[in-house]
Formats: C-alpha cells, structure tokens, sequence
C-alpha cells in the first residue's frame, strides 16, 4: 500500500474524510500529538488501527468528537465532568465517562468496556477532519506500539509509511505531549494519565486534589511500564554526560561533556516546562537518530507539565519487556 501524502486544503480533506468513511486509517495531526484515525463507529475500521501499530491486545481508544453537544451523546457528563470539558475543551484533556445509551462508538473501540474517552481536539486540521468524516474519530498516537509518539508527519511515515492509507500534513503538534486523561466515572475525578493539561489547572476548576487510578481499572499501552521507547537507553536524572552518551538537557544543566563530539538538545535553556513538553518528543527522535547508545537527562522539576514529562521519561527509561 502507498501512504497518501494529504495537505489539509479542501480537496485534501474530503478525500481524507471519504477514507475514513470507507474504514481506512488517516493520521492526523493534534494540539498534542499525531493521531492515527478511524471510523469510531465502524469495528472493522478501528481493528485495522490495532494491526497497523502493532498493538499486542485490544486496548481502549480516545473517540475525537467536534464539540462538547456531540461527546453528550456518547457519554454521560456529571456536572464536574461538564465543568471540565467546558473549562478545557477544545483541548489537551481526555474525559473517561460512562457510556449513554444514544453511543455510536463502538465495542471494540472501548475495548468492551461500559464508558468511552471523548476529547475535542484543539486543532483546526484535527477539527475539520472530524467533521469531513461526519463521525467521532478513534485515534491514538500514530506510532508503532511502545515507540516514541509522532509530533509531525515525517515521525509518522518513519513508523508507518505503508501501512497507512494517508497522512495529512500540518504543524508541528504544539504541545508534544498526549492529553491528561481524567476519569469521571464515579463521584471522584481520577488521573488516568498525566499529560499536557497540568494537574494544577484542572484542580483549580473541580477545586479539590485529583483522585488517583483506582487499582484494577483498565491497563493499557500508555500506561505500561516500558512505553514511548527510543531505541537508545536512557538515563535520567543525569547531572552530567558520559562520554559515549548523547544528551538532552534542561535550564542549561549539563556540565562538562565535549561539545565537538556529544551531541545535546536543551529542551528548554530558560527552564519553561511548556517549552520542554513541545519539544520532548521531537528531541528524543533526534537524539535517537544519532546512533549513541545511551541518553542522559537531566532533571526536569516535577510542577505543572512536568509531572506528564517525567512520567514518559520513566516509561521510555524503564526496562524492555
Ligand atoms: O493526546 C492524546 O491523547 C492522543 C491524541 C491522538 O489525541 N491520543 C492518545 O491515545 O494518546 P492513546 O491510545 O495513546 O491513549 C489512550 C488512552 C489509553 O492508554 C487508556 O489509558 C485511555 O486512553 N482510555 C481510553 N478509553 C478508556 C476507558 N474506557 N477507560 C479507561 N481508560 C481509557
Ligand atoms: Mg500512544
């Protein structure tokens, strides 16, 4: 199969949108990171996203809908939940939330679970894509199962050229981390998964502290251990570089490395963390591509975006199963 290269002007978005209604694959980009979409409402549709990435096991997938009357219809909203979505959407924010009765999202793509995970994009490309299908959007990153997330589209065609049916190309994502996963499925919001919403932003608005995961609820890739895997090893909390190491720095961290032969990205010299969550991604695929065998970094502080970047440092860190 040839991966259509789209740009995201009229012709190419209808022709993206008819794909997707005949139950091809579209990556596309997000605010956050690239997506790799599929008729939500169509089974034979999302299972294709499952074979393209190589995913070992069916896990539950964010449905993108266009706006916050159509996530109505799929899921039920509490009124914090209501709260949430108007606050942050269209945004970095994924909502957990039992499934209402009118849903067209199907089983396979909420893993058979009882609630879906709805996010409104905040991406013009991402938006007009959604409605050119005229259908919620199953899409998680566009990346091979447990490598690094795609932030443009030249990452996409790195893993998935091919297998594909197209790509539409944009931007590079602007937030470059994936979205806070929030679930509201009982009277306590729970972090799933922190991301490009900070912690402190959605406190603010539900005015009290997230609650954590509850144990037993769903496992899936984002949140296993060994994720979003460079093919070099990396060391964190890294002060300075070794000599066979490339680095990736923070606030201008590192000390004493030769700068003719180590090559080293600082995520952000002045130490903002919306800077450093935008680039992480696109650094480590530099870095990766290089050939060393080992990436120091150094230490990011833990406050606001740095709580979602540290959390992917330590799935890419961790040991491969
Ligand atoms: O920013 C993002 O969230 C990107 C862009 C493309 O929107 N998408 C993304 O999707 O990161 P993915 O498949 O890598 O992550 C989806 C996560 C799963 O890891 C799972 O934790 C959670 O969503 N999820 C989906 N449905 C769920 C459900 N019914 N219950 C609990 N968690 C669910
Ligand atoms: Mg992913």
């Amino acid at each position: 199969m040839r991966t259509l290269c789209l740009n995201a002007d009229e012709a190419g978005l209808k022709t993206a949108g008819s794909i997707l209604q005949q139950g091809g694959l579209v990556a596309f980009p997000t605010e956050t990171v690239y997506g790799l979409g599929a008729d939500a409402t169509n089974p034979t549709a999302v299972a294709r996203i499952y074979t393209a990435k190589q995913r070992p096991s069916f896990n539950p997938l964010i449905a993108h809908v266009g706006s916050l009357e159509e996530a109505r219809r799929q899921g039920l909203f509490s009124p914090l939940a209501e709260a949430l979505a108007e606050a942050f959407w269209p945004g970095p924010l994924t909502l957990v939330l039992p499934i209402s009765l009118t849903a067209t999202v199907c089983d396979l793509a909420r893993a058979g679970q009882p609630s879906v995970a709805l996010r409104v994009p905040a991406h013009p490309i991402a938006l007009a894509l959604i409605q050119a299908a005229g259908r919620p959007l199953a899409a998680p990153s566009a990346n091979r199962s447990g490598r690094l997330s795609p932030v443009s589209h030249g990452d996409v065609l790195t893993g998935l050229d091919g297998v594909i049916d197209a790509v539409l190309t944009g931007e590079t994502c602007r937030i470059g981390v994936e979205s806070t996963i929030i679930a509201c499925l009982d009277g306590q919001p729970r972090l799933l998964r922190p991301g490009g919403l900070a912690r402190e932003s959605i406190e603010t608005v539900i005015s009290r502290p997230l609650a954590e995961a509850q144990p037993g609820v769903v496992q899936s890739p984002g949140m296993l251990a060994s994720h979003y895997a460079p093919r070099a090893l990396l060391r964190l909390e890294a002060t300075h570089l070794l000599p066979h190491e490339a680095g990736l720095d923070f606030g201008c961290s590192f000390r004493c490395f030769d700068r003719n032969c180590q090559p080293v990205l600082d995520l952000s010299p002045s130490g903002d963390l919306h800077e450093a969550a935008a680039n992480l991604f696109a650094f480590l695929h530099l870095l990766d591509r290089q050939n060393f065998s080992c990436i120091a970094v150094a230490p990011i502080p833990k406050r606001g975006l740095g709580e979602a970047i540290n959390d992917r440092l330590q799935r890419a860190a961790a040991p491969r199963g």
